[in-house]
């Protein structure tokens, strides 16, 4: 007969250190690098689908070749969004409850541009993030930190003629997960970008400039390039910061060469 007082193991968990992980993750960069340093052609801008020291990569990465799908064709039979759908104060998270929630609040602002350097405008933008305490709402974040009735940690808007976008939230904190024993991620805020089709949606992270767990974390770490994981990282930009109300940060996003790969397939459709 079970105990069924006894401690559930949750499968997801590993025993493993952060010593381990970290010796991990210095093992690919030191072999990344050499490779790199060999022949720049190698370098790696895009996160490992496979990689090792983040452990549930190796079950949930892709195996097979991407489904490519008619962006119109899918539009028939998918939801569809516009711009008159997003009200300008979805962008602020902190007055979508009665109080005002707890925290450092923050303005991020940046510019989406392609892969030419013009901006995207009429671009959805979409974030959700942890609270100034690391937590999310949301049932498989149990760890013991506290819910903030006043923040539910979504957001959305939409870029502006110049590609400009802007949220004022609350600086994330660190959050613990199950990656190995004692696994910490940095503080981040997620960003989903779609184009002009649902076909088209881009998800990432931005990251706040300094961040003590950046060497010890494997998912800001598989990305094997130091130059493409700066890109994911804020600056803290003071004329983003307003006097008595909010500090500031700057994130431009750079989707390379998107418009004009959508345009193509245009072409070819018609
Ligand atoms: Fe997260």
């Amino acid at each position: 007969m079970s105990d069924t007082n006894s401690p559930k193991l949750d499968p997801l968990a590993t025993a493993d250190s952060q010593e381990t992980i970290s010796a991990e993750i210095d093992d690919i960069s030191s072999q990344y690098n050499s490779g790199f340093t060999a022949d720049p052609a190698n370098e790696e801008t895009q996160p490992r689908l496979n990689y090792p020291p983040y452990r549930s990569s190796l079950l949930r990465h892709p195996t097979k070749d991407l489904h490519h799908t008619d962006p119109e064709t899918i539009e028939l039979y998918s939801p569809a969004f516009g711009h008159r759908d997003v009200h300008q104060l979805e962008s602020d998270l902190t007055i979508q409850h009665n109080g005002e929630p707890i925290g450092e609040r923050i303005v991020i602002r940046g510019r989406v541009l392609d892969g030419t350097g013009r901006p995207v405008r009429n671009q959805l933008i979409e974030i959700w993030q942890a609270n100034a305490a690391g937590r999310y709402i949301h049932k498989r974040d149990q760890h013991p930190a506290p819910i903030d009735p006043n923040f539910s940690g979504v957001g959305r808007a939409i870029t502006g003629d110049d590609g400009s976008y802007e949220f004022t939230t609350i600086k994330p904190a660190p959050y613990p997960w199950k990656n190995h024993h004692n696994a910490w991620r940095p503080a981040h805020v997620h960003f989903s970008l779609f184009g002009t089709d649902f076909t088209q949606r881009m998800i990432t992270q931005m990251y706040f400039p300094g961040d003590p767990l950046f060497p010890l974390d494997p998912i800001y770490q598989s990305i094997t390039d130091q130059q493409a994981r700066d890109r994911l990282v804020a600056s803290y930009d003071h004329s983003v910061t307003s006097h008595e109300w909010n500090t500031g940060y700057r994130w431009d996003i750079v989707l390379t060469g998107s418009q004009q790969t959508w345009m193509e397939d245009e072409d070819h459709d018609h």
